[in-house]
């Protein structure tokens, strides 16, 4: 079956008692078993639940891996990978990567004794020079965050295995209707499904899906032991969001596109980040890596200041100024004192997050609605300047 199909039908069959279209909510929380010692498939939820189950199997088939695993966010689905680790290993990051996870990695991951090391990962000589023979996991972004750097997946893939470590990619930006990161050799892909799974601003979530069943159990055992399940409410919303999560991504894709070429052609901007224009470093690798669209994030440098930038994204009305992205709302923020205020300085300026920075996640508003908010935000924000 085709991608669209799956979204719709892979794990989310009728209900066999009634015959309901949709799966029924299951919120129990313990399930009978058949005696004392004999399981089921089910018996505590948060080693497994049914409504999480539809989700998770939706979700792998749309990502071509061998099983699934649903989140109480996408850091938690993150921090299982990490859990992996032991003391001694290393793990390597691309610098274009979310302000959490670079938290969760500087912050938390570093105290059990794991080293981490950023690196960009859009330059594969740079890449293999950073492997240490306790390098266990790379884990990046494709499309980054947030200036929209692409890797070559299949390249990472390789290098990695090489090194005898994994390759995990966090794919919330790319979701597989655009990039498949299991199809190009990597082990693990991420999503923070608080995003475009969800896709409404109203769920929190995140989930792992895997290329083997070994990594799969290893997971799965670390889940369970630790506790960060999605819920079943969020489980629903999220098989609900990939039902149409093709048809959003692509129409808001289109829309960002043309709002990234009409921003590069104004002049209060200095360079607009968005794979999809012919002059972003990545535009090749991302043509051939990503299903017929670029994505509908996208970043871009003003003229101007810290201030400047922030009061461009205070004056934007449709665009809503908050983190978070992926949803059919449009919103605005600026990563230095936002979504990247838990890099480092040195960091931020090292990796180009540079205060003048703004990133947009493209809504499903029309287009001309949308060019009209940012150039009325220009006119408001820089008359003064
Ligand atoms: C690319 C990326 N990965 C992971 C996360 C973390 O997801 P959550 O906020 O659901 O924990 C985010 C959140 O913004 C994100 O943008």
């Amino acid at each position: 079956m085709e991608f669209r199909t799956r979204a719709i039908h892979v794990g989310q069959e009728k209900c066999p008692q009634t015959g309901a279209v949709v799966p029924p909510l299951h919120v129990a929380s313990t399930f009978v078993q058949p005696g004392a010692g004999e399981w089921g498939e089910y018996d505590y939820s948060r080693s497994g639940n049914p409504t999480r189950k539809s989700f998770e199997t939706t979700l792998s088939s749309l990502e071509g891996g061998q099983g699934g695993l649903g989140f109480a966010s996408g850091m938690a689905a993150i921090h299982c990978v990490i859990s992996m680790l032991q003391a001694g290993d290393h793990v390597l990051a691309g610098s274009d990567i979310y302000g959490g996870t670079y938290r969760l990695l500087h912050q938390i991951t570093q105290r059990a004794g794991i080293e981490v090391g950023l690196v960009d990962t859009t330059d594969l000589a740079q890449l293999e020079a950073a492997f240490t023979p306790a390098t266990k996991l790379v884990w990046i972004e494709s499309p980054g965050n947030p200036r929209l750097m692409i890797t070559d997946i299949a390249a990472a893939a390789d290098l990695a295995h090489r090194q005898g470590a994994l390759l995990g990619v966090d794919s919330t930006f790319a979701t597989p209707v655009l990039t498949r990161p299991l199809e190009c050799g990597a082990d693990i892909v991420m999503h923070a499904a608080t995003k475009y799974i969800g896709g409404h601003s109203d769920l929190m979530g995140g989930a792992l899906v895997v290329a083997e069943q070994r990594l799969y159990d290893e997971l799965y055992f670390i889940q369970n032991a630790t506790g960060a399940i999605m819920g079943p409410w969020e489980a629903f919303l999220a098989s609900r969001g990939l039902k149409t999560l093709e048809l959003r991504v692509r129409e808001q894709s289109a829309t960002a596109a043309h709002l990234a070429s009409w921003l590069q052609q104004h002049p209060q901007v200095q360079r607009v980040l968005y794979p999809g224009l012919p002059d972003h470093p990545g535009h090749r690798l991302a043509t051939r890596q990503m299903d017929g669209a670029y994505g509908a994030m996208l970043s871009f440098e003003l003229a101007g200041d810290y201030d400047q930038a922030k009061r461009f994204a205070e004056a934007t009305q449709l665009f809503q100024l908050a983190v978070s992205l992926g949803a059919v709302e449009s919103l605005i923020e600026q990563p230095a004192s936002m979504s990247h205020a838990s890099y480092a300085a040195a960091d931020r300026a090292r990796y180009g997050i540079t205060d003048g920075l703004i990133r947009l996640s493209v809504g499903l508003e029309a287009y001309e609605d949308l060019r009209a908010d940012l150039a009325q935000a220009f006119t408001e924000s820089f008359q003064d300047s």
